[in-house]
């Protein structure tokens, strides 16, 4: 009897210090600094039927009716990355996926691209994805996968508006943090 009374009070501490190592790494998550981090420049010049030579996207859908907002508009990019913000410095990778307007009474995009690298200090890809509060200062997107040098990665990517030039020109800061680096 007390042999059992042991085992099970064994058995509970067990389930107790499991319990508290996986709430102290969830816990831990949070106040983690990034495994890696990377500040980067995305440079995006719209085609507007003539600049073929400098253009780096182009609008695939039209805007529909609801809304002023361009609710509705697609935009696909092959846009280059650069590491300061100079449009003309040599890109340190591109950025190859699109945009669209999704909110009806205001500027809002939704962003899903890959973030190819292909450079001496890098190779390989990030998946980045989410809400683009065009109004808000900084926004957060989701890095939600890699490959490559970046195999498996997770974090977080800060867009901070660098300049607009109207939808000609438009420059952002990105701020890409890594969580989990492998
Ligand atoms: C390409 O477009 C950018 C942004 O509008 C502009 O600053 C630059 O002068 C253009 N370059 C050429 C060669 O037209
Ligand atoms: C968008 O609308 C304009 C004007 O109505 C039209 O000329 C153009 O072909 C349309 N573009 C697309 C991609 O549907
Ligand atoms: C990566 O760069 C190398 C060397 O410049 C080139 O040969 C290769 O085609 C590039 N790969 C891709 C996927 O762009």
């Amino acid at each position: 009897m007390r042999n059992l009374v042991e085992k099970s009070c064994f058995i509970f501490f067990l389930i107790f210090i499991i319990c508290q190592s996986v709430l102290a790494d969830k816990k831990s998550l949070r106040n983690q600094e990034p495994c890696k981090r990377l500040e980067l420049y995305y440079h995006d010049i719209l085609f507007d039927g003539t600049d073929l030579a400098n253009a780096t996207s182009a609008k695939a859908t039209n805007e529909t009716a609801l809304g002023d907002f361009k609710f509705g508009m697609l935009i696909v990019f092959d846009d280059p990355i650069t590491a300061d913000n100079n449009l003309l410095s040599p890109p340190v990778a591109r950025a190859q996926g699109f945009y669209f307007y999704d909110k009806k009474n205001d500027y809002n995009a939704w962003f899903a691209f890959t973030l190819v690298f292909n450079s001496t200090q890098y190779k390989g890809t990030l998946n980045i994805m989410g809400a683009d509060l065009m109004a808000v200062e900084t926004r957060d997107l989701s890095v939600v996968g890699g490959t490559g040098d970046f195999f498996m990665a997770k974090g977080i990517v800060t867009f901070h508006t660098d300049i607009f030039q109207g939808a000609k020109y438009f420059r952002l800061k990105w701020d890409i943090k890594l969580y989990e680096c492998y």
